[in-house]
Order: C-alpha cells, then structure tokens, then sequence
C-alpha cells in the first residue's frame, strides 16, 4: 500500500500499487513526427521516459516491470531504423546498467537474443550477470520478443525436461513454469501509450487476468504522473478473476 504521488496525493488516498506492471510503449515516432524531427530522436526520448518509469516505479513499490521494447515484429520495420534502434539497446546497455545496479534493480532480458549480434549478446549477459543478485525492482526488458514465441519455446522447454512424458499430460498448470517471467507474478495492469488498443502479441499467456490501460500519451511523454493516473485507474477496478462481484465483495 501507498500514499504517495500527484492524484493519489491530492486525494489522501491508500492506493493498491499493481505487483508486476507490463507497458508498451507505443508513439516514439508520432511524438518526433509532430516535431518534424526524425523517428529516430522520438525513440531517444523514449529512452528518457524508461528512465523516469523505472525510477518511479521503484519508488512506489512495483516488484516488476515489463517493457516492450521490441518485438519479433519489429525487424519488418525500415533496415535503418531497426539499426538504430539496436544501437539505442547497446548504449543503454552499456550506459545505464551501472546505474541500475546501484538502485538494486535486477535487469532481465526476455525474447530470442540469438537474433542480435553478438556485442549486444554479450552485453546482455553481463548486464544480466551484474544485476542477478539485487532484490529491488526486477526490469524484464522484452527484445525480439513475442507472445507466440514464448507459448512455442515454453511447450519445447517442457518436452525437453519431461522426454518420457507424451503431450496428454501437458496442462496449464505444467506449461505455465516454462513460460517466461514464470518466476514473477502475473502482470496485474498492462499500460498502452500513443492511442492504439490492442496487445500486439505481448505476454499473452501472463496477462489472462490483466487490467488494460490505454492512454493517448505518446511515450515520450509518459512520466511519473502518468503511472500515478494508471495505478489510479488500477484501484478503481474490481478484479473477479471469474467469480461474482458479491463473492469477491465477502472476501
Ligand atoms: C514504439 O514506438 C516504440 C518502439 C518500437 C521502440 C521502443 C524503444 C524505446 C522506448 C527506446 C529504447 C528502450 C530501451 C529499453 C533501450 P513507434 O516507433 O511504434 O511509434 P509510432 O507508433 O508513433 O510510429
């Protein structure tokens, strides 16, 4: 529980702050566009917006955050841009896990890294390697990552560690610890930005019981007040998770 920022403040509320917080983070190129500036300064300041998320969800209390950084369906976009966009992963790789290490934020990478290249690999492990023991915060950034894809290597995974079992015997209950982030709880609220409404292959097996957010914000003009909003709107929520509103009111 918190009673804290902006909204929440201005209310004198207690406040539900949601465990796992799963984003995409959509409008990096409106946001330049509207400026005439090219897509790819929009994405830059989508990476200051990373920073003031992952700073003030620390703050309040989130134990994980997801970020949907790039998808499996993203290599589709101009060579150029995706370039770039790599280049953003490694500097922010090799630039800001330092400080992620010292606010004891534990960086996780979720998606099929064998696509990137192999200084982007490397700096994935070392990252990975540098945070693997903090307890605050843990940030899955999701790279080359899709919903499908995950459903796919998870089924692989439980083949390869049950060789003598046939698929009969594979339910969700078996399937749900080869899926990534299976250690971590279930995302509790999905926050879109930039206007569009819809998952875009994103966690589909974690986020069966998520809240959805969608907000007009372009992401490079998310910020604190705006997590504050969503957790609000979070709290205003009834979570049934299939049973009657009556049942969950006698809890
Ligand atoms: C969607 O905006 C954004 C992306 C595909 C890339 C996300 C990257 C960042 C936020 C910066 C780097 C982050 C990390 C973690 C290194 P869009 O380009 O689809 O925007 P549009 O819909 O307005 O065109």
């Amino acid at each position: 529980m918190y009673s804290g920022f902006g909204l929440l403040k201005q209310q004198n509320q207690q406040v539900n702050v949601p465990k796992h917080i799963a984003i995409i983070m959509d409008g990096n190129g409106r946001w330049a566009k509207k400026r005439l500036l090219p897509r790819f300064i929009g994405h830059q300041k989508g990476l200051n917006a990373v920073k003031r998320v992952v700073t003030h969800c620390a703050e309040i209390g989130v134990e994980s955050l997801t970020l949907f950084a790039f998808s499996t369906e993203n290599w589709r976009r101009p060579p150029e841009e995706v370039n770039k966009l790599m280049g953003l992963f490694l500097k922010a790789l090799q630039r800001e896990v330092s400080k992620l290490d010292d606010n004891n934020v534990k960086l996780q990478i979720i998606g099929d890294r064998s696509a990137f290249n192999d200084e982007i690999q490397t700096h994935i492990e070392l990252a990975e390697a540098q945070t693997a023991d903090n307890d605050g915060l843990v940030l899955n950034i999701a790279a080359n990552y899709g919903g499908r894809w995950d459903m796919v290597e998870a089924v692989k995974r439980w083949q390869l560690a049950n060789p003598d079992l046939d698929v009969s015997h594979l339910d969700e209950s078996a399937l749900s610890k080869y899926v990534c982030l299976a250690e971590q709880a279930e995302p509790d609220l999905l926050i879109r930005t930039g206007g569009e409404e819809r998952i875009s292959n994103f966690l589909i097996w974690q986020m069966a019981y998520a809240e959805f957010y969608f907000t007009d914000t372009l992401w490079p003009d998310f910020n604190e007040k705006s997590i504050d909003d969503a957790v609000h709107s979070f709290n205003q929520r009834e979570r049934r998770f299939g049973q009657t509103g009556d049942q969950v009111k006698s809890c």
